[in-house]
């Protein structure tokens, strides 16, 4: 289905998702992050008789799910919203199989007009839904020095952040944060010019922009817990991530219903504390080398699942 954009870990879903019951007439699985349909379609494939609903916040999904509508027209539905919304939209009753594959896909990377790659010299954008927020290019120009730090220091996790927070304060209102081009031009003055061979110096600041531009983990906190909410007793929920941010946010959230401490710091007492699931994988579940081979966006992939008692 997804020709751009090759699904991560998918056997290993499959397999987790599948404990639901996924044959059964009335099973419904909910895709949060469509994409390309990677993952919709070989659920929809592997489980004939289950019904499948899709969410995607990039308006550009919606055409390639047209076409999972044709092949599945009374099996598949498409919601295009933010999953953030999660707890505000009418999907119906329960889910049975419940999955995230988060942050952006490769028709992202690869579209040179979003904005998302140093590949290629565009308008400073970034936003999966460019209908509503604003551009990475005007986030860099307005703001305040702790969302740049968070962005930089936080979601980048680059070690020099103190003199790139500086270095885009500094380039504010030069023209220089308006494109991908300029943009990594300028950090070159602190991060060094790409090497060949090398991973491209500005990778991590590209990341923690595009989370930040996004409102990635704010969206992540507000839909894993009203997810959990819709999934039945017996349903299973599977996320993977990307990050390792966004890995403890879903570690601490699985935690938490599987009425375990969050955290060495979480010092809640037992009695206070609900189990309201099972963990289906007590560390998470990451490519194999032959997957990482093939497809060197699964190589930070980290998969991690629960079934709610
Ligand atoms: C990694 S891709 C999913 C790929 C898909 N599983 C496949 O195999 O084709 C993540 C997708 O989730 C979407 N997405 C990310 N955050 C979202 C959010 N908060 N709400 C809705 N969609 C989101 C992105 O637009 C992107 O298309």
């Amino acid at each position: 289905m997804s020709e751009g954009h090759i699904p991560v870990l998918l056997e290993e879903c499959m397999e987790l998702l599948g404990r639901a019951g996924l044959d059964r007439v009335s099973a419904r699985v909910l895709d949060c992050t469509f994409g390309g349909g990677g993952h919709s379609g070989a659920i929809l494939e592997r489980f004939p008789a289950c019904r499948l609903t899709a969410i995607d916040r990039d308006p550009e999904a919606a055409p390639r799910a047209e076409i999972l509508k044709g092949l599945f027209p009374d099996r598949f539905s498409f919601v295009d919203s933010n999953f953030g919304e999660l707890p505000r939209l009418d999907l119906g009753g329960e889910f049975d199989a419940i999955l995230f594959d988060l942050g952006v896909s490769s028709y992202h990377f690869d579209t040179p007009g979003r904005g998302f790659s140093f590949r290629f010299d565009a308008p400073l954008d970034m936003r999966m839904n460019p209908r509503e927020g604003r551009s990475a290019a005007e986030f860099l120009e307005r703001a305040s020095r702790v969302e740049l730090v968070r962005a930089v220091r936080d979601y980048g996790e680059e070690k020099r952040w103190r003199r790139v927070v500086q270095l885009i304060e500094e380039a504010r209102g030069s023209g220089l944060l308006a494109r991908t081009g300029s943009f990594c031009t300028l950090l070159q003055r602190v991060l060094g010019a790409p090497r060949p061979g090398r991973i491209h110096p500005a990778t991590q600041i590209f990341q923690g922009l595009r989370i930040a531009v996004n409102g990635e983990m704010d969206a992540m906190e507000s839909a894993l817990p009203a997810a959990f909410d819709r999934l039945r007793s017996g349903g299973v929920m599977a996320v993977i991530s990307f990050h390792s941010l966004e890995d403890r946010i879903v570690k601490r959230q699985f935690r938490r219903e599987a009425g375990l401490p969050e955290s060495r710091e979480d010092n809640t007492p037992q009695q206070s504390r609900q189990r309201r699931a099972e963990l289906l994988t007590n560390r998470p579940i990451t490519a194999s080398k032959a997957e990482q081979e093939h497809n060197p966006r699964s190589r930070s992939a980290k998969l991690r699942a629960l079934r709610r008692i």
